[in-house]
């Protein structure tokens, strides 16, 4: 998921962007939790990409700041839901005090198995990319074993209709749904339908629909 609309439907309200990056992070707790319920295995949330470093120093400091309140408030819960945290993306250029944070969370929840939660930061997939390709990846295999597993459903609120750098690789057939609302709003009940709709779509990843080749024969 692209969590995109947090500063947006701020100022909208006459708030600061940090007040929509506040309620921000309660959607992703709501999502976290009816993920595995929705049927969903792997969650990847994108929080911060690479092109985010240009945003006002404050800001980032604050989403820095949500993020490590994120994974102290709700490390317990996650290991106690079954949820594998991972967080994907450069760890070079964050604080010292988040990436420490980072691992121990990933630790203390390695033994979840009902969901997946990938949540990238200071992340860029064609860096992603590139650095799979500099450790040695040079066939499909190798390359989602780098990388991670195929998107089946990307959703991204606020209503761009972009990638932003995001999974470049693995949203080869991945379906797509942009939510015209802002991630702060988002619902249990717009994703379900989402899904729905994913459910219902006819993927062929290039080939034709078995039914119709019998009907031209
Ligand atoms: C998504 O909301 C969160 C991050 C990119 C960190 P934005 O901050 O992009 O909100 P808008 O798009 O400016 O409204
Ligand atoms: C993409 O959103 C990155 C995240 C959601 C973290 P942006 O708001 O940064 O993307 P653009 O600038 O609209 O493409
Ligand atoms: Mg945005």
């Amino acid at each position: 998921m692209i969590m995109d609309g947090n500063g947006r439907w701020a100022q909208a309200r006459g708030w600061p962007r940090l007040a929509g990056h506040r309620a921000g992070a309660e959607t992703v707790r709501r999502m976290v939790e009816a993920a595995p319920g929705l049927g969903i295995g792997t969650l990847t949330l994108y929080a911060f990409s690479s092109d985010n470093w240009k945003r006002p120093q404050d800001e980032i400091a604050g989403l820095f700041r949500l993020f490590a309140r994120y994974l102290k408030q709700e490390a317990a819960k996650l290991a106690e839901q079954g949820v594998r945290f991972e967080m994907i993306g450069r760890r070079d250029r964050l604080p010292g005090p988040l990436v420490s944070l980072v691992e121990e969370t990933e630790s203390f929840t390695q033994a979840g198995t009902r969901l997946h939660l990938r949540v990238a930061v200071d992340y860029s997939s064609r860096d992603a990319i590139l650095r799979a390709v500099e450790a040695g990846a040079c066939d499909r295999e190798s390359m989602q074993a780098h990388l991670g597993p195929d998107v089946d459903l990307l959703i991204r609120t606020s209503g761009e209709q972009r990638l932003s750098d995001f999974l470049l690789w693995e949203c080869a057939y991945a379906e797509f749904s942009f939510l015209d609302v802002a991630w702060p709003e988002l619902t249990e009940t717009e994703v379900r339908e989402a899904l729905e709709d994913f459910r219902s779509r006819d993927r062929r990843y290039g080939g034709v629909k078995l039914s119709r080749v019998q009907a031209l024969r």
